[in-house]
């Protein structure tokens, strides 16, 4: 409401969100957080054994760490910043906010892991020699620990997104209650482990490429992997049961839609099996890996890999959407508007506070473009026109296609769909907002219009107020109340 309307009609922000972020995980997981310690270690063993194999393929893997994450890595990460400012403004403000020392420090972090990556990859030949040889291994622990250290950060924002906790409570509004959040330790105990399951297989999967004709040692490589990974795997199985317990039993409600989407979401089950099938054959075969690594063929060293990157994607999916309706549990809706700002909108509307509309009041004349405002501000963060989980789709599939929708019925819907639908936010304006939105969405049936973002179209700001008693939301009874600590 106080920024101008950013949205991406075809592919709906969610997605833009969501692809960016995927990609960064699966990136920054098994590429960084678990490969840097690996490669520490391997460098390390090669060092201890005098046996030159080990430095080498320890070098050719970072090699290629190196690349991807300081190129594709870091720019997904910042490109994160980027689309969530844009998608949702008002979450990433009060984020920034409660969290700015965090992310502070995560950044100094962050700058500190690109140096010293540069550091043990470019020093790495010139620190061959013996006595130097350990200073470079002591880069390399020094690296894994500003690579996992950087994760260690964000997962306490990406915790209190899910549940603030204690943070919630008057008086208990600080940093670090923030930071210690219900979600936050059991996540990094899950996030952990699997980073670290990751890089395991991501070097089983390199391995067919760097280690071609030398067999005994690739034998002697999938063993040394296949130790590493079945550490990891009970610390992993025990993280993602604490995590699973943390949940917040209203989020696990969503569970279904989640793993599904509505349409499949009786189908959940038959997922949730191909997870666990899934995670059954990365067992089974780093198992294998360590009892009979002849028995491996080389093809099958790549398919562990795809699998866990499949399952990270999967689980990203999930926590991202378990924690709907809200952005920032029992605090933000998803629809970027605050739990205590509710009451005074939906008695007042939502455009009466609203800067970047086209009109502050709805009449008879402006019911559309007062709707299409009110579409942009209520819905947009989920929901398209005409693309991915498109508004006018959804209301095909309760109405059916060829027939007129009832506005009572739609009302009546949208009125009570934080009721039936519990993943999405209660509708925030008034009766009259609530009858504009309507009519837009039957205009959206009627024409195929599509709706595009304040990026494409140029800002709007809407007229002041025609009594002038317009009152921003900032200095509202409701929000003032409400202390965002600096
Ligand atoms: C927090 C995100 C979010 C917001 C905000 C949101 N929705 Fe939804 N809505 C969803 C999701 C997710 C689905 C289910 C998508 C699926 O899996 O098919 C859905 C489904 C629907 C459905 C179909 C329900 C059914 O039972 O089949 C309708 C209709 C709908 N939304 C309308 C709206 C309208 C109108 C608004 C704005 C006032 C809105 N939604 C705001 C996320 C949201």
């Amino acid at each position: 409401m106080d920024f101008p309307l950013f949205h991406l009609d075809f592919m709906g922000n969610r997605m833009l969100i969501a692809v960016v972020a995927i990609i960064h995980v699966m990136i920054n997981h098994p590429m960084a957080v678990g490969m840097m310690p690996l490669i520490t270690l391997m460098e390390y063993f090669g060092y201890k054994t005098g046996d030159q194999r080990w430095d080498k393929l320890a070098h050719k893997i970072l090699f290629v760490c190196f690349i991807v994450t300081t190129t594709a890595g870091a720019l997904t990460g910042v490109g994160i910043w980027l689309s969530i400012s844009l998608v949702n403004p008002y979450a990433i403000g009060s984020l920034i906010r409660i969290f700015f020392w965090g992310w502070f420090t995560e950044w100094i972090v962050f700058v500190l892991e690109v140096c010293l990556i540069m550091a043990y990859y470019l020093l790495w030949e010139k620190m061959r020699a013996r006595p130097q040889k350990l200073n470079h291994i002591r880069i390399g622990v020094a690296l894994s620990i500003s690579s996992w250290l950087t994760m260690g950060v964000i997962v306490a924002i990406l915790g209190f997104m899910m549940d603030p906790g204690d943070w919630t409570t008057p008086g208990k509004s600080g940093l670090i209650t923030g930071m210690l959040n219900p979600l936050y330790l059991p996540q990094l105990a899950f996030r952990t482990p699997i980073a670290m399951v990751g890089a395991g297989l991501f070097a089983w999967f390199l391995l067919p490429f760097y280690v071609k004709h030398d067999i005994a040692f690739r034998l002697k490589a999938i063993r040394f992997i296949s130790i590493w990974c079945l550490c990891w795997l009970p610390l992993l199985f025990v993280g993602a049961l604490w995590y699973h317990d943390r949940i917040p039993t209203m989020m696990q409600g969503n569970m279904d839609v989640a793993i599904a989407t509505q349409q499949w979401a009786g189908k959940s089950q038959s997922l949730l099996w191909i997870t666990w099938v899934s995670a059954g054959v990365v067992v089974v075969t780093v198992t294998a890996g360590l009892l009979k690594p002849k028995l491996i063929p080389r093809v099958a060293l790549l398919i562990p890999f795809i699998l866990i990157i499949a399952l990270l994607g999967q689980f990203e999916r999930v926590r991202e959407f378990i924690r709907k309706p809200y952005v920032i549990g029992n605090y933000m809706y998803a629809n970027g508007i605050r739990v205590k700002d509710y009451p005074l909108l939906q008695k007042e509307g939502i455009l009466k506070y609203a800067t970047y509309v086209h009109v502050r009041e709805v009449t008879e004349e402006n019911k559309i473009i007062a709707g299409e405002d009110v579409f942009g501000i209520a819905c947009t963060r989920c929901h398209t026109t005409q693309g991915v989980n498109s508004v006018v789709t959804k209301f095909d599939n309760l109405y059916g296609i060829n027939t007129q929708w009832d506005s009572t019925a739609m009302a009546a819907f949208i009125k009570g769909m934080h009721n039936i639908r519990p993943f999405m936010p209660p509708f925030p304006g008034n009766d009259k907002e609530l009858d504009a939105l309507v009519a837009y969405i039957q205009h959206l049936k009627a024409t195929g219009q599509t709706l595009s973002g304040m990026q494409s179209t140029g800002v709007v700001i809407a007229p002041p107020m025609p009594s002038n008693n317009r009152i921003p939301l900032s200095a509202s009874p409701a929000a003032v109340t409400d202390v965002i600590p600096q």
